[in-house]
């Protein structure tokens, strides 16, 4: 028994790196092509560089967010790249009808779904836990109601085609970050919805992915706004983020880890040595630019 331990253990370790990685590698571009896709939160950041990914891999795309301006640049962007269409319906997630309205829109433009990227976040602050709970509730509705709601919508769509949902998630929903607390239980709620529905999906037959996308700090400008003077590690691009979470997507990966060395890595600490990944966790923060609240 010990023996197969140490050699067996290793040994499945190497092979499943193995697969993982020659797995990524034939990836092609043709995957995405005519493929109808939703991106949620593509006026800015990674949404928007999912969105000139996906237009250059010549996919029909529908995206959203509040702000109209910049939605329809985006729009205009995506057409000069490629797409097979691009459209745009603006709104807030606040409002579950709105969700729902997204959805539908796809339905009558494009008249069916392959994948539903769920993207988007409301905005929060960056500091102690202020005790609005307030916040905390509307937070829950943008960051995580309105991606139950539009699952519910789409979920016809979806099996119809045999299509994927993307979640996009963050190493502050696998583990505790100081700072971001409201965002962090967001984030954490997905992934137990995410994860119980993905079991569901396996036990009843429907032939619908969930990837769940792990992602470390990322060079969007509002990451860089809110957590530069603060956290002190360096962020990934994010043109290269939104590119690996399409490829997990494609592949019907369950979860996709963003960077891998600073997500997977340090979470695999977690269940045996929680207070030392907390102390690693901690050792980050430059504390004199956090004010007490
Ligand atoms: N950047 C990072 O370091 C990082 C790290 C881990 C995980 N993530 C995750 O990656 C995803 C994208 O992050 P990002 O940095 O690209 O974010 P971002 O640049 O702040 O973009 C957020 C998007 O959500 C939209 N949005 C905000 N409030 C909304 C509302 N009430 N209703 C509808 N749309 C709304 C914004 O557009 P409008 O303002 O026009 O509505 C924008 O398009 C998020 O799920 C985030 O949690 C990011
Ligand atoms: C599930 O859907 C995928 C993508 O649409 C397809 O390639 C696969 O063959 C389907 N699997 C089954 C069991 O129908």
């Amino acid at each position: 028994m010990g023996l197969l331990r140490k050699v067996l253990v290793p040994f499945a370790g190497l092979v499943l790196a193995f697969c993982f990685y020659s797995v990524r590698e034939d990836f092609k571009p043709e995957m995405l092509q005519g493929k109808r896709v939703i991106i949620t939160g593509a006026s800015t950041g990674i949404g928007e560089q999912m969105a000139y990914h996906l237009a250059r891999m010549g996919s029909h795309i529908l995206i959203t967010a509040r702000t109209e301006a910049k939605l329809q640049k985006v729009v205009v962007r995506c057409l000069e790249l490629g797409a097979a269409s691009a459209q745009y319906v603006s709104g807030s997630m606040e409002d579950m009808a709105f969700a729902k309205r997204v959805v539908k829109e796809a339905e009558e433009l494009l008249g069916g779904l392959d994948m539903l990227i769920l993207n988007h976040v409301g905005s929060s602050y960056f500091g102690y836990f202020n005790r609005d709970i307030e916040h905390v509730q509307k937070l829950l509705d943008i960051n995580f109601l309105s991606y139950v709601t539009m699952t519910v919508s789409a979920l016809p769509m979806l099996k119809g085609s045999g299509g994927s949902i993307i979640v996009v998630s963050s190493m502050a929903g696998k583990v505790g970050f100081p700072f971001v607390a409201p965002y962090s239980a967001t984030k954490f709620a997905l992934d137990g919805f995410f994860s119980s529905l993905r079991q569901e999906f396996v036990m009843q037959n429907i032939n619908v992915s969930i990837t769940l996308c792990i992602l470390g700090l990322i060079d969007t400008e509002s990451a860089m706004k809110a957590a530069s003077k603060v956290y002190m590690v360096s962020p990934a691009p994010k043109e290269e983020c939104a590119l690996e979470i399409i490829k997990g997507g494609a592949f019907r990966q369950r979860e996709v880890y963003y960077q891998y060395t600073s997500t997977k890595i340090p979470l695999l600490i977690r269940d045996w040595a929680p207070g030392l990944l907390d102390y690693l966790i901690r050792r980050n923060y430059n504390l004199e630019s956090i004010k007490e609240n």
